[in-house]
Formats: structure tokens, sequence, C-alpha cells
């Protein structure tokens, strides 16, 4: 008894948070409970006694789930490894395509296993455990850095705080689901809302997110919300060969796991199952907009990668949502900022799944003809989830031989320039350099949110100042004057002195808003964060070649070419040089993570692996990029050193060809140790 507590005593209290935690798990993770509700509270409260007596609390207590005082604001957090989003598929035959590309990709046509489970629709969310205990929750962000919901989180009671001990427990883990809310709770919550006058939310995505991102977390408290964990990040200490075998250790070690998940051999099967998730869906207490299809091995897992922000190994398949039947009134096109036109339908207004329809894009030209979608037709219009309502299929019966069909416009709608289709590419483009549509499309990407962020400046404002002819380009922004705007009918003094601290204010920036907001083709926010941690400032892209940035690993050639080619044009660098010399256009670069940074041995040195090597190839990779190398997966000339395994591949010719230093892997290690010196 060395801190004057007797030992009965803190027997009892291990034991009550015991029983405690594990009737909670009992009660929130497998929907029965042992004990009535009122026995709970009088164990509880027992526990609560002892510990306020004793100041004796175990860090996975109960009572440690609440009573944390409001945050200011969340805490940036930065995940081990990138969390990534799913493609989607919306047919049987995208999901044969899905196979075909992993079988392709394998170079095997042996049956695959995969894991099907339903998608749930909330919000992701990322568990850090540290020797079992929950020490850290966190939101996907944009994948790579996310905010800290710790408090949150923590008082959701189907989330482990510690991990039960069964099957052994990792050192370090970040295990991966979903929060959400079942329908019933959200319809609820929404009634509730109603009744106080609170806007309601829109679905129970929306209700789950906005419970979670909650400064105060006796909000989060306040609400029902649920765990389902479908998926790992780092991990230390512990390995799983598989999906299915992590779910298991999920299952016993007390987490909430998908309410389905199946585990089948070849894709028809696959396919078998989507369906069963689909007809079991009505019967789900939680809304569910489709079925993920995962390759069950790990193994398999690590030698598909990923694309951009994708897995190759895992897809998402949609099920078909609400539908309604309208009247297409018109079709016309729309210009985008880098030209591209895309139909759209114009329909007698129509109510779907409680949200009023008046048009929706026809995505593309041979779409729209492979529909055989005409004005006047009546169509089925489909809303799946939240994905934007589109045009399912035409009802031809309907057809009164009146309704016309609409065809690839030969001249821009807006600006009356040639319009060409480039080989082998759907979309058809204005070539209209000035084109006013691209214009103002391209200025309201670069004052948008996620770019340079200006607040005001948004689709109307853009287009005010167009047809004023105040702006002309981006870089006009940073021309405007308050007398100017004061003499237009939508301005006052203080909307016109808001409007002027918002541009001044976005002149502070971060190299990846401000790539993104250049508009560069193909280079979308996530592409731009990745050009920010490889380059530490702008100028070090003026010169850039497609190689260069084709050694980042994620940049394919086409964004490559496209980064070189906005570079290497003398408009494009005018305007950078006049943003940042005269208009004072500041850009920092917290995400840079390269030279000047940490110093780290491999840094600006490029490897590519070939064959089989003594470690795992991603293990391998990791520590290269660790240590500030890159690792690539294409030789070229400005590779330096290709590491080759047992049985290489043809990556031994081309370095040959291009002579590049070949290595083996001991002499990696030797290498390694040398830059470290
Ligand atoms: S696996 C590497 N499994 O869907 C991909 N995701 O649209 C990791 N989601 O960001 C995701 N249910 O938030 C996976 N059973 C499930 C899921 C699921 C819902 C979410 C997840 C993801 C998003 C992608």
């Amino acid at each position: 008894m060395t801190d004057g507590i007797p030992g009965s005593i803190k027997q009892e209290i291990e034991k009550l948070v015991k029983d405690l935690n594990y009737h909670c798990y009992r009660y929130y993770v497998l929907d029965s409970p042992i004990i009535s509700d009122e026995d709970y509270d009088r164990l509880y409260f027992h526990l609560k006694e002892l510990e306020e007596k004793y100041r004796y609390v175990l860090p996975d207590s109960p009572t440690q789930r609440v009573g944390a005082p409001p945050l200011e604001k969340f805490e940036k957090v930065r995940h081990t490894e990138p969390m990534l989003s799913l493609d989607n598929a919306f047919s049987h035959e995208d999901i044969e395509e899905f196979e075909k590309r992993i079988k392709r990709l394998l170079k095997s046509d042996e049956e695959i296993e995969y894991t099907v489970e339903p998608k749930y629709d909330g919000l992701a969310i990322e568990l850090s455990y540290r020797n079992g205990l929950l020490y850290k929750a966190s939101t996907r962000g944009d994948g790579y850095e996310g905010e800290d919901v710790t408090t949150n989180v923590r008082t959701i009671k189907s989330v482990p705080i510690k991990i039960e001990e069964v099957s052994g427990i990792p050192r370090e883990v970040d295990i991966r689901g979903e929060i959400y809310m079942d329908i019933e709770e959200f319809e609820k919550l929404n009634r509730e809302r109603e009744g106080k006058g609170e806007p309601p939310f829109a679905n129970p995505r929306n209700a789950a997110a906005g419970s979670v991102r909650q400064l105060d977390s006796s909000i989060t408290s306040g609400r029902k919300l649920h765990l389902a964990c479908y998926g790992i990040g780092a991990v230390r200490g512990m390995e799983f060969k598989s999906q299915l075998e992590f779910i298991k250790w999920l299952e016993k070690a007390r987490f909430p796991v998908p309410a389905v998940v199946k585990n089948v051999k070849g894709i028809d099967k696959v396919l078998k199952f989507v369906k069963d998730i689909e007809e079991k869906r009505k019967s789900f207490t939680f809304e569910t907009d489709g079925a993920v299809v995962k390759v069950n091995d790990f193994g398999l897992q690590r030698l598909l990668g990923m694309k951009t922000r994708e897995p190759r190994w895992a897809i998402a398949y949609k099920f078909p949502a609400h539908q309604g039947i309208t009247k297409i009134k018109d079709i016309q096109g729309s210009v985008g900022r880098t030209g591209v036109i895309t139909p759209f339908a114009i329909f007698e207004p129509v109510r779907i799944g409680g949200v009023t329809v008046s048009r929706s894009t026809l995505h593309n030209w041979d779409e729209m003809e492979r529909k055989d979608i005409r004005i006047g037709d009546t169509v089925v219009v489909e809303r799946a989830g939240d994905v934007i309502p589109h045009v399912l299929s035409v009802i031809k019966d309907k057809r009164t031989g009146k309704e016309e069909p609409f065809h690839v416009p030969e001249k821009c709608p807006v600006c009356r320039s040639t319009v060409v289709r480039e080989e082998g590419e759907v979309a058809v483009r204005c070539i209209g350099l000035n084109c006013p549509a691209q214009v103002q499309e391209r200025i309201k990407h670069f004052a948008s949110r996620g770019a340079m962020d200006i607040e005001g400046l948004g689709e109307k404002n853009v287009e005010l100042f167009y047809s004023n002819g105040l702006i002309h380009n981006f870089v006009d922004i940073y021309k405007l004057k308050k007398e100017e705007l004061l003499n237009l009918p939508r301005f006052a003094e203080k909307s016109a002195q808001n409007l002027v601290e918002a541009i001044e204010k976005s002149k502070s920036t971060t190299l990846a808003r401000f790539l993104f907001a250049l508009g560069i083709l193909h280079v979308g926010e996530y592409a731009s964060k990745l050009l920010a941690k490889n380059f530490e400032k702008i100028e070090d892209l003026y010169k850039i070649s497609p190689e260069r940035i084709m050694q980042i690993k994620q940049m394919g050639e086409k964004i490559a070419t496209s980064v070189s080619d906005f570079f290497d044009d003398q408009k494009n660098l005018k305007a950078l040089v006049d943003l940042i010399e005269k208009h004072g256009i500041k850009i920092t670069n917290p995400d840079f993570e390269g030279k000047g940074r940490g110093k780290k041995p491999l840094d600006g040195l490029t490897f590519v692996i070939t064959g089989t090597l003594p470690k795992p190839r991603d293990e391998v990779e990791k520590l290269i990029e660790s240590l500030g190398g890159h690792a690539s997966y294409s030789v070229s000339k400005s590779t330096d050193y290709v590491v080759v395994g047992e049985n290489p591949g043809s990556k031994l010719q081309k370095a040959q060809k291009f002579k590049v230093k070949t290595v083996s892997y001991d002499e990696l290690l030797k290498i390694i140790g040398k830059h470290k010196s």
C-alpha cells in the first residue's frame, strides 16, 4: 500500500472498470445487454464514488469518457499512413472491370479472394492506440491531415478506450472506421431540432459529422453515435495477413465491425453478395449507399498499391438510389474552366427523395448519345446518396415523335470559338483562350475555398466584375479598388470594405493552395499538395521537366506534362511574377518535406526497386522515403540508383540503357550508411 489506497479497494475499482466496460460492450457493440440500465447506473455511480474518494482513476474507466471543457479549436493531426478514399462502381460491368485490372496487374488468372462489406455513410475516423490505450482520434481531413476529435470520440460508448487483451495487442495501431447515426435516431434528432427552431440535418451523414465536429464534447456525448471499424493504418508490433483476419481480431478485441463481412472467392460471388447486401439494406438500422469490395490478402493489396487517392485493391459499389420521372425541357452546353463543354438537361422540376431537381449534368456527349437523350424526352432521374442527380434512362414508350436530338455544338455556346475533340478523348473543348465562360470559371476557381479562399468573391460577384470590365483574369482581382466596387449595384461601404479586406487577406497563402488556385489542367487539391511536399518554392517549378515530376511517387505522366507545360508558358510565368512581385502574394510552404527541413541522408536521390529483396518492397520504399529519398516506379535518366533483387524485371535493362547505377540490397544499406555520415 505505497500510495495509501488499500489493495482491496484498488481491486474493487479494477473489477468495476472491467465489468462496466464489458456491459458497455454488450450494450453498445453487441446490442445484447445482460444487466438492466438501473443496475448499470448503480455500478457506475459506485465506481465514481470510489474513484473520487481514493483518487484512483484507471485510464480506461468509463467515467473518463466525459468531462472535458470545450475546446477553442481543433488541433491538426497528421495521419501516419494517408487515409484514402474509394473508387466507385455503378454496375456489374464496373466491378468486372475492377477485377480484370487486378488480374492484369497481378499477372495472374487465379481466383482472387475478396471481402464484401456494407459502405457506411458517416464520418471516417482514425483511432490511434498506443500499448492498447486510445490516445488520439482524428478525422480524415484531406487524407494527410485531419482534426483532433479525441475528446468527442471518447464519449461514443462503442469506441474502445482500451483494446481488450484477447489475441495480442499491437504496440501501436491506427484503426479506421466510420462514425454514423442510425436512421431512426437521425429522424428523432431532426424533429427535436425543428422543434427548437434549429435547422435540420440534411442526412444521417451530416448529422454524424456535425455531432463529432463539435468544440463542446458534451454535445457529442448527447448524440447517439455508432462506430463500425473496417480498416487499418499504421501498425507496429503485430502483423495481419488479410482483411478477414484483421476483422476477426477487431471483433475479439471488442471493436464494432460492419454488420456483414463476407469473404468470397471470385467476382461472380462478389456480385452475388453485393446483391445480397442491397436486399438486406432495408433491414439495416443505418444508411448505406453501397457495398465495399476489397482484395482480402494484405500482401496482394500491397502489390496492387494505390492510384492518386484510391487504392487499386478496393472499390465501392454504389446502389441505385431515389428515382423520379420528369420531362426534359431543354438541353444546353456549359463551359468549364478548362474549356470542356458538358451537356446538361433542364427538367420540369420534380421532387426526388425530398429534393427538387430541375437540372442535371448529362456528363458527356458520348453518354448522351449512347442513352439517346433528346429534348422533350420523358426520363428517369436518379439521386444516389449525395451524388448529383443524373438521367438514368429514357422512357422511349412515351415518345411522341416530336423529341429533338441535341448534337455536339460546332461552336462554343458562349464565345462562338471553334470546338475541338481530341483523338480518343470524350471531352469536347472550346479553344477560345479568352472565352468569357472559361475565364470566369478560372477566376471563380482561383478565389474558391480550397484555393485562395477569398470570401465574398463567389459566382455572382465574379460575373458582376467581369461583365463590368473590372476583371479579365485572376491577377486583376488584386487591382480591384474599393471605389470601383462602390459604383456597382450590389455594393455598399461595408460590403466593399469586407471584400477588399478578404482580397488582402488572401495574399498570404501556402504553396499547395496557390498551385491549386492556378487551375493547372489535371492538378487538383491532392496533386497540389504532393507538389508542395516535394518542392520548396514556386520558383523550383519554373523550369521543371516532366521527368523530375514523375520521380514523385503517385505522379503520372499526364499531370507531370501538364505542370511542366504550364510553367513553360510565358504568359503564365508573367502572371505569376505579377502576382508575387507587383501584388505581394506571399507563399509559405508548411507542407514541404524535402531538403532544408531535416537534412535527411537520401535527400534528392531517386531509387527504383526491381526484383525480390530480402525485405518486403513497401518496407524498403518506406525506409528510402523516410530518409528523404524518392522511391519511384519507373527508371529514367534522372534515377540515381536501381536496387536489384532476385529475378529482376525489365527495369534492370532500362537501368543499363540509361546508365543508371545498379546496387544490391546490401549495397543500398551501405549507401544509406555512407550518406548518413
Ligand atoms: S475502406 C482505402 N470500408 O467510404 C479505402 N470504407 O468513399 C479505405 N467507408 O473514406 C476505406 N464504409 O470513410 C471502407 N466498409 C467500408 C466503408 C468505408 C464506409 C467510407 C470511408 C471512405 C469512404 C470512401
